[in-house]
């Protein structure tokens, strides 16, 4: 509801000049430390899995860790972390991307997910769309099929979206708020 939009964007705190001058972070901290924002969060994402038939919850190291793994759990399904590389200690499949400068990568336990899942991928923010677009990759090399993916928060003026589209392959993109 409007409602809700109106109390989720103000317990996002702009920084400016953050992590470099000229960005403007957008700081989830506030709508995590209040158990009213935080519970809606929760609920808006727990019904998507329920609304796309989600298997399974995928979270985005490390921001998308703390929206996904409670919707998982209200959705009563499991969790899969996708981590920066080198930090999952079994067999990985990994998935390199582009940055603006250089490349980054992702990793999943392949073992976690199968032909018969339904993931629905969770991150706090659509920036560029190069994580995304990498995760949804990465875990349909795994066999399973994508769900969706959901984000708070979508830098509209980067065309992320633009970048992520051939990587959805038609699954919805589930915005909460379009910034
Ligand atoms: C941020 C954000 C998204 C990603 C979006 O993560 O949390 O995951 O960037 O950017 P993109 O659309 O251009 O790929 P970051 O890796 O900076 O940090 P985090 O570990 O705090 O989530
Ligand atoms: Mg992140």
């Amino acid at each position: 509801s409007e409602t809700q939009r109106r109390l989720l964007l103000e317990r996002i705190r702009d920084v400016p000049d953050h992590p470099k001058p000229g960005v403007v972070f957008k700081d989830i901290t506030p709508l995590l430390a209040d158990p009213a924002a935080l519970a809606v969060v929760t609920d808006i994402l727990a019904a998507l899995c329920r609304r796309h038939g989600a298997t399974k919850v995928a979270g985005l190291e490390a921001r998308g860790f703390i929206l996904a793994a409670p919707a998982a759990v209200r959705a009563g399904i499991g969790f899969i972390p996708v981590r920066k590389a080198g930090k999952l200690p079994g067999a990985t499949l990994a998935q390199s991307y582009e940055l603006e400068y250089g490349t980054a990568e992702i990793e999943l336990h392949a073992e976690d997910l199968g032909p018969s899942d339904r993931v629905l991928v969770i991150d706090d923010v659509l920036a560029t769309g190069g994580t995304a677009e990498a995760s949804l990759r990465l875990i349909r090399r795994t066999g399973a099929d994508v769900a969706g993916l959901a984000v708070l928060m979508e830098l509209a003026f980067l065309a992320g979206r633009r970048r992520l589209d051939p990587a959805l392959e038609a699954a919805p993109l589930e915005v909460l708020l379009s910034i």
